[in-house]
């Protein structure tokens, strides 16, 4: 079980590294405008990104999504993770810590995180139908092995639907999670994959008092075909097509985030699944989201050599984009105008939505 843990997370890089895998959704990014500013007074000296999270001060406004841990080689990939989160203060998710809580011998895979980078903010992680297994306990220590500053737990349902070994019910979660706000020292993160938070999950969650939500909505990795490509290595035919018939269901990111912003105008929304520029960031920004997430690039990136250039061109394209819709920081752009137009647009009538002004 635990060894079949491990060799999940490598399969799954090297799918992700290797496969088609984004699709056959978009964000919806594609519908929304942010007027572009030829002259303002603000100056690229200007623009401030400084935000807090956590508790903590990030330079950016930008969080390394979750992914690895867990396997033999992957601390390699968290210590590169943490430097550079470090390095530019922005904040870091850790894959799911399920592998080292069921065998701490790699415990360090996920350590390592902490070791490298004390002061940043560190997102534990578990999966639902983990969390609604296992003894409170076992939730503090997934918390506890890097000093956690919170705690993101992943509702990967179509994921578990199609993986030819998943848990596809996440029955009791409610309750679970009830607990853990009374038994945690640091606040829950609900956290989706790449199929989405809806305004439904983000309201129920709320209501239990939760106050920070990871959308990871669709357009970008789409886990539904990362396990379509494990289940015909597998042979499965049932589950591969299954996966074929589901892959395009999904939040789109842009909706997600508009739909998490009105179940939780109170709360902290990461805007994330799919984001690939600044541009998207800056859009994801202006419709809601407090921080902006991405994963699959910066594993990318960490594989070809280019993690820092990678980093320092998000974030700068971030500043260079503030300047150019005339905001000097973040409080600034939810002041600026946004063009939403076509399906993203009747999208939101038809759910009764409104995007903050
Ligand atoms: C290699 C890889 C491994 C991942 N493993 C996890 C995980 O263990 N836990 C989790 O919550 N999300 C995991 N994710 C999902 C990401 O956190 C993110 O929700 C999703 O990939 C969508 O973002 P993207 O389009 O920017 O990749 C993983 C993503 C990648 C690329």
């Amino acid at each position: 079980m635990v060894l079949e843990n491990s060799v999940r997370k490598l399969e799954h890089i090297d799918i992700v590294l290797n496969k088609p895998v984004e699709g056959p959704s978009t964000t919806m990014f594609e519908y929304v405008f942010i007027p572009y500013i030829a002259y303002s007074d603000i100056s690229l000296d200007d623009v401030r990104l400084e935000t807090d999270f956590l508790g903590k001060r990030l330079a950016t406004p930008l969080i390394i999504s979750g992914m690895t841990g867990g396997a033999s080689g992957t601390e390699k990939i968290n210590r590169a993770l943490a430097e550079v989160a470090r390095d530019y203060r922005i904040a870091l998710g850790i894959g799911s810590q399920r592998a080292a809580v069921e065998d701490p011998s790699l415990e360090y895979t996920f350590r390592v995180v902490r070791e490298v980078a004390p002061e940043i903010p560190v997102v534990a992680n578990l999966g639902a139908a983990e969390v609604v297994r296992y003894e409170i306990n076992s939730v503090v220590k997934a918390v506890d092995m890097v000093e956690a500053d919170a705690l993101a737990i992943h509702l990967n349902l179509a994921q578990e639907a199609v993986q030819p070994e998943g848990t596809p019910t996440f029955k009791g979660l409610g309750k679970k999670v009830s607990e853990l706000i009374q038994e945690l020292s640091v606040p829950i993160i609900i956290k989706e994959v790449g199929a989405g938070l809806s305004y439904e999950v983000v309201k129920y969650f709320r209501g239990l008092g939760i106050k920070y939500f990871d959308t990871e909505g669709a357009g970008g990795t789409n886990w539904v075909l990362v396990e379509m490509f494990r289940a015909r290595k597998a042979g499965d035919h049932v589950k591969e097509r299954l996966a074929q018939f589901l892959a395009e269901w999904g939040v789109p990111t842009a909706a997600s985030i508009i739909e998490a912003r009105n179940a939780a105008p109170d709360s902290v929304i990461i805007g994330s699944g799919g984001l690939r520029t600044s541009l998207d960031a800056i859009k994801a920004l202006r419709l809601g989201a407090d921080l902006v997430g991405m994963a699959r690039p910066f594993i990318k990136a960490y594989f070809n050599g280019e993690l820092r250039e990678f980093v320092e061109a998000f974030i700068h394209g971030l500043k260079v984009s503030l300047m150019l819709a005339g905001a000097k920081d973040l409080r600034d752009l939810r002041a600026r105008p946004v063009i939403i137009t076509s399906l993203l647009k009747e999208w939101i009538n038809s759910r009764g939505l409104e995007v903050p002004k």
